[in-house]
């Protein structure tokens, strides 16, 4: 079996639904209990930086009390069929833990911290705890901040993202509402993809072009019937 071709993978916040996690938008999702520019904006940080702390620190801690599911497996064994880039958007780090090599964090990485100055994307600072305090700073003194995308900020990672995706022969798009811009964008960039797959309990309603296929399912499921399928079709090929 060559490992000539690349399958990438482009995740949301349903992929790791089934570990626990919520999702942002589904019904109690985190934003309908949260108020995104009470916590997830620069503003809210400026405004009220314990308040902000406090909601990626009760993050952090259901993201490392939680564990990978079987979709996020099945991910990582098709690395021994093919090259698999994951580009997600979570800010879990539950396609690491379940052994994937190489992924690629659009929103940041809730594990890690950085600079709150102006120098904020020349490190990332991991966070042995649970916990940011107030009293966590970067070398030159600025507060430390979680190490995620907030809504109004770029996305400096988008650039590798797209890159990525343009060099993928199959991509699986999987637990993504693709209503977040730039991010939803990035599918864009499949043009060179042979086979392009959905996998989400609501495919049969997302805004993807017709050359999609679309599995309604949850993600544990989807993967997982799907799995000896792309199989085949790499060994066809
Ligand atoms: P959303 O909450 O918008 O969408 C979650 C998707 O997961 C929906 O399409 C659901 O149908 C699907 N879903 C729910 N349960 C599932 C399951 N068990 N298996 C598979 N899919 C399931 O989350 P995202 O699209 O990831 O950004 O949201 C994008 C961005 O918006 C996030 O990265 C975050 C958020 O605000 C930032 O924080 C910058």
């Amino acid at each position: 079996m060559s490992k000539t071709q690349t399958i990438v993978v482009f995740s949301g916040a349903g992929m790791s639904a089934e570990s626990g996690i919520k999702t942002f938008r589904d019904v109690d999702g985190l934003w309908e209990n949260h108020r995104v520019e009470d916590v997830a904006t620069p503003e809210a940080w400026l405004k009220n930086p314990n308040m902000v702390t406090k909601f990626y620190n009760e993050r952090r801690i259901s993201i490392i009390e939680a564990t990978p599911n079987e979709a996020h497996f099945a991910i990582t064994k098709l690395e021994s069929i093919s090259n698999v880039d994951i580009v997600t958007q979570n800010i879990d780090d539950l396609h690491e833990r379940a052994g994937s090599t190489s992924v690629h964090h659009l929103h940041g990485n809730i594990r890690y911290s950085k600079s709150s100055g102006p120098n904020q994307e020349r490190e990332y600072y991991r966070i042995d705890g649970f916990e940011l305090t107030e009293s966590d700073v970067c070398p030159e003194g600025f507060r430390l901040r979680p190490h995620v995308v907030w809504f109004g900020e770029s996305v400096p990672a988008f650039e590798n993202a797209a890159a990525i995706l343009e060099k993928a022969d199959v991509l699986i798009v999987i637990g993504t509402s693709l209503q977040v811009y730039p991010a939803a964008g990035l599918i864009d960039f499949a043009q060179n993809a042979a086979h392009k797959f959905i996998i989400d309990p609501k495919a049969d309603i997302l805004s993807v072009p017709d050359d999609y296929r679309r599995v309604s399912a949850k993600a544990t499921e989807g993967m997982l019937g799907f799995f000896d399928e792309i199989k085949n079709m790499l060994s066809d090929e």
